[in-house]
């Protein structure tokens, strides 16, 4: 089990550690436990994750003394609604939730920004804890106090910045993760190594087999390591505001695949093919090398990740998503570009027609 703590500088109180590693349930939630989060937990799932392991996270935390309830709502992005907001409020307001409880997000990425942007408003904020089961949010998503729902066509339009107490990361819930969902957190585990880590980019290109094969060794290394890189982004730049932007690198375009494909496309789908669009720029604006651009291109094929645009996806509308139409003053918007592998940069200077050529030549 490894622990690694955030330390957030300017208010130390709203620091927390990120727990990791394989069958650690129990001793986390002792640890979450004898730092006083015991008066009542309320566990939030998703339909799915609830009968997988809702009724055996609540059981467990019983036993350790915790006293425990588990509420569901209904699986799927349509849930990360405003609507559901309230209904998960309403739930607690039944059952006399007050601020002395912690609430417990137990699933993927959508119960962890829908339970923390509840904790984040309920009673005028509520303690939460992470407890992620899908690759990208233990990879990504439940690090780093971003919360919140779709609206207007949206993604996360209402949310809110609000750090968990705890993040509790067991490796074997992935052991049961439908091979979609696991393929769509890798896309997230090639970008760190883009974004930031050379080295772990050269892992995931000697241990693709291990890795798709979820070999537990390899698997907790890779976990860990995003973990890691993705706190000390959080710890410089908690509020987005500048460095923890190159996160989104393949994200400008990614979004804009789903969007246009009307979610279809899934979230690590979209951002595969976008990290490829994105590192074509970069080679095109001469910051990094062909052969670079062609290992990133190669370990994404080997993760067996998408690496193409459909032919029939209108271009003039990905431009729209981006940003990138008429409507917008000089036809520029802010990229994630990288130099080489593991070192990235913001560029505020990528113009419409490198992005339409690239589209174009990933249409295959
Ligand atoms: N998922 C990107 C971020 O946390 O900033």
């Amino acid at each position: 089990m490894k622990r690694i703590k955030v330390s957030l500088a300017r208010r130390s109180d709203r620091s927390y550690e990120i727990i990791i590693g394989r069958d650690i349930l129990e001793r986390a939630c002792m640890l979450v436990s004898q730092r006083g989060c015991s008066r009542r937990m309320v566990v939030i799932a998703d339909s799915n994750v609830a009968g997988l392991h809702g009724e055996a996270c609540v059981a467990l935390m019983c036993r350790l003394g915790m006293p425990a309830e588990l509420i569901t709502f209904p699986a799927g992005e349509a849930s990360k609604t405003i609507d559901m907001v309230l209904s998960v409020s309403t739930e607690l307001l039944e059952r006399k939730v007050d601020r002395s409880a912690t609430l417990v997000a137990l699933g993927g990425g959508v119960t962890g920004d829908l339970v923390g942007f509840v904790a984040s408003i309920y009673m005028r904020s509520i303690p939460f804890i992470q407890i992620p089961t899908s690759l990208i949010a233990q990879v990504d998503s439940s690090i780093g106090g971003k919360t919140g729902v779709d609206f207007k066509g949206g993604k996360n339009l209402l949310g809110s910045f609000y750090q968990p107490k705890d993040v509790i990361i067991d490796i074997s819930w992935l052991d049961t993760l439908p091979e979609k969902e696991f393929k769509n957190g890798l896309a997230e585990v090639v970008k760190y190594g883009i974004i930031d880590d050379a080295d772990l980019f050269e892992t995931l290109e000697w241990e693709a087999s291990a890795l798709l094969e979820r070999s537990p060794g390899i698997l907790e290394r890779v976990v860990e390591r995003c973990c890691a890189i993705k706190k000390g982004i959080v710890e410089i730049d908690e509020y987005d505001l500048g460095i923890r932007r190159i996160l989104n690198f393949g994200h400008t375009i990614g979004h804009a695949l789903e969007g246009v494909s009307d979610y279809r496309i899934n979230h690590g789908t979209a951002v595969s093919i976008g990290m490829v669009a994105e590192a074509r720029i970069a080679e095109k604006k001469g910051c990094l090398d062909r052969r670079e651009r062609e290992r990133i291109e190669a370990l994404l094929d080997s993760l067996g990740l998408e690496r193409t645009i459909p032919v029939d996806m209108d271009t003039n509308e990905l431009l729209s998503r981006i940003g990138l139409d008429k409507k917008r003053r000089g036809g520029k918007v802010p990229f994630v570009l990288i130099k080489k592998i593991g070192v990235s940069f913001i560029n505020g200077s990528v113009d419409e027609n490198l992005v339409k050529e690239t589209i174009e030549e990933l249409k295959v």
